[in-house]
């Protein structure tokens, strides 16, 4: 059935709705079709930054567009449920796992290009959605393209970061994104210009310009509309962002990022941890990180149980202290 096409896309993972299992025809199809990129009951901790999380049905990680047309048009045709994943930096998985199909876009090919405008002052950069946010800010700060220093550090993927609108507190990809190239359910490739993309405090959702059918769309590339600078100046602003990263942060692996939104009063949701005493908090091993409470780390061995019993408590307890409710930035998927 063909709907308006008005995409609201989820931090970085799409769900398509559909059975969950997959039968023996399509566990065939998934090998005969994706040979190499086609693993079965992979663990989801090895593909997240959190490091917890229970088997996929199948881990799809195709290394071609071709494929991922392919096999978005298979899931369409069988009715199966399947979950987009960028770097999987902003991502909790049920310990039971996921069923379906996860499709991960880490091994698309990588490219980052330059793209001249007629106005001196304005440079565009093009970018595959696997590309790394942290390789895109550098590449852009080397050809002295201002504009992306707020994403030096960030965690994830090109595609993750525009499809969650990741940001800091005074700059977001809303700021810089010109358009982006999406896969719609349908296998039909079509180019968003900025006028249809509507951001807002983590969020992006979108209307495709042909009307296609209802479901996930997964963004292919995006281009950058950027201001020319001096390069010397753009690494000098980078090296300090990173290094205030560095040190109000802990360390990317073992976390996902900011666990909670900023619930936009005057304290930020690691302020509101803080406040209500719980950095260091630990349920198993799952613990509020001591260097900045919005971060929940794995201290070794936690379990997906582990974070949601603290989540829990975190909510309860600044719900208790502040009379606000903490929405989780990072995604929850499965059982
Ligand atoms: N603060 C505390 N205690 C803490 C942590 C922070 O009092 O444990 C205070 C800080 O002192 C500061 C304020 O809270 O006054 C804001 O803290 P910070 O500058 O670290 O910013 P944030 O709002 O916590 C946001 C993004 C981060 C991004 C930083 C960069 C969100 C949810 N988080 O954090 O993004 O790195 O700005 O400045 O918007 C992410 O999205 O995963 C993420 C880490």
């Amino acid at each position: 059935m063909i709907f308006p096409s008005s995409f609201l896309l989820q931090d970085n993972v799409f769900v398509t709705k559909g059975h969950m299992t997959l039968d023996n025809d399509d566990k065939k199809w998934l090998s005969d079709r994706c040979g190499a990129a086609v693993r079965f009951d992979e663990p989801m901790a090895r593909c997240t930054s959190l490091g917890v999380g229970g088997p996929a049905g199948a881990l799809v990680c195709p290394t071609r567009i071709d494929l991922l047309v392919e096999l978005v048009d298979y899931c369409r045709h069988r009715q199966i449920t399947y979950h987009v994943i960028g770097g999987g930096t902003n991502l909790l998985v049920g310990d039971k796992g996921v069923e379906g199909i996860v499709v991960s876009l880490k091994s698309l090919p990588k490219k980052i290009s330059v793209h001249e405008r007629e106005n001196g002052d304005a440079g565009l950069l093009a970018a595959t959605a696997g590309v790394r946010t942290h390789s895109l800010c550098r590449f852009a700060v080397k050809r002295g393209l201002g504009g992306l220093g707020f994403a030096v550090g960030i965690p994830g993927t090109v595609g993750g970061a525009i499809a969650m609108n990741a940001g800091t507190r005074g700059h977001s990809m809303a700021d810089v994104v010109e358009r982006i190239e999406v896969i719609c359910p349908d296998g039909l490739r079509q180019t968003v210009f900025r006028g249809r993309l509507s951001f807002s405090y983590r969020k992006l959702s979108f209307d495709c310009p042909q009307p296609v059918s209802k479901g996930a769309a997964i963004i292919l590339s995006a281009r950058f509309s950027l201001r020319r600078s001096d390069p010397e100046r753009l690494a000098a602003a980078a090296k300090r962002a990173l290094n205030a990263r560095r040190q109000t942060q802990p360390p990317e692996w073992g976390s996902a990022g900011c666990f909670f939104k900023n619930p936009g009063g005057e304290k930020s949701a690691g302020e509101l941890i803080e406040q209500a005493g719980l950095k260091g908090k630990s349920i198993g091993n799952a613990r509020v990180s001591e260097k900045h409470a919005n971060f929940l780390i794995n201290a070794g061995g936690a379990t997906a149980e582990d974070f949601i019993a603290l989540i829990d408590q975190v909510r309860e307890t600044v719900a208790t202290a502040f009379g606000i409710e903490l929405e989780p930035e990072v995604k929850i998927i499965g059982t």
